[in-house]
């Protein structure tokens, strides 16, 4: 059976810009504050998580997820918030990925939809600053979705609004739960990062300079 192309549904932090390494300043500085420093290595567990769920993983791992009230949960994760905010603050289109631009225009010009599936609710904001909106024909507002990655909802709420049947949409992401999310939404997935860590993608890219459409069709139709 022919397989049809319909969409393409970017993840944002660490695809199409490089704001996973502000994601993971910010939740370090929150971390050291509270008396729970933690390394490159547990980041990469917190990648395309939900700020809420984020949270809870580091106070987990300092053994102090029962020291504090919702209401206290619910100001620390605002306060990663203002130094992620403090972070991003000078965002300009020079901050896109090498490579995500050219990728986006190739979409466009062949008629296929874009969409975005990412975990963060200030997506809409950092593709403004980053001058990508206007390519995308839908932005998942994150504050609609109850389940983080590796849940696919995000992705298949992704793709619903853009009228894209999942089987027919390519899913790209550089976290080891969105490429679960990917899978499980029924897509195919290209992760964008190392190959340990993202090797159950059905292909991986070292770097967002490789993504090219014709390729990626290829490895679409014959996969
Ligand atoms: C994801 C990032 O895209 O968004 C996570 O990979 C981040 O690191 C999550 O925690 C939520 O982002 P925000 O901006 O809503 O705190
Ligand atoms: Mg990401």
């Amino acid at each position: 059976m022919l397989k049809k192309l319909e969409a393409i549904i970017f993840d944002l932090d660490g695809v199409i810009t490089d704001t996973a390494e502000y994601h993971f300043l910010a939740w370090k500085k929150l971390g050291e504050e509270l008396g729970i420093p933690f390394d490159r290595e547990f980041n990469e567990t917190l990648k395309g998580i939900s700020r809420m769920d984020s949270l809870e993983r580091i106070l987990e791992l300092g053994n102090r997820n029962n020291e504090f009230t919702t209401e206290q949960k619910l100001e620390l994760a605002e306060r990663k918030n203002k130094h992620y905010v403090e972070l991003i603050k000078d965002i300009t289109p020079a901050n896109l990925l090498p490579g995500v631009e050219k990728f986006l225009q190739q979409i466009k010009q062949a008629n296929l939809k874009i969409s975005m599936a990412s975990a963060s609710k200030n997506a809409l904001m950092v593709a403004e600053a980053l001058g990508v909106k206007h390519y995308f024909d839908h932005i998942v507002n994150a504050a609609t979705v109850t389940n983080s990655k590796p849940d696919p909802e995000v992705f298949l709420k992704a793709a619903a609004a853009i009228n894209a049947k999942p089987e027919n949409c390519i899913g790209i992401e550089d976290a080891a739960a969105g490429v679960n999310a990917i899978q499980s939404a029924g897509m195919f997935a290209v992760g964008i990062g190392d190959r340990n860590v993202l090797g159950h993608a059905h292909i991986v890219l070292k770097s967002t300079e490789e993504l090219d459409l014709k390729s990626l069709c290829s490895e679409y139709v014959n996969n």
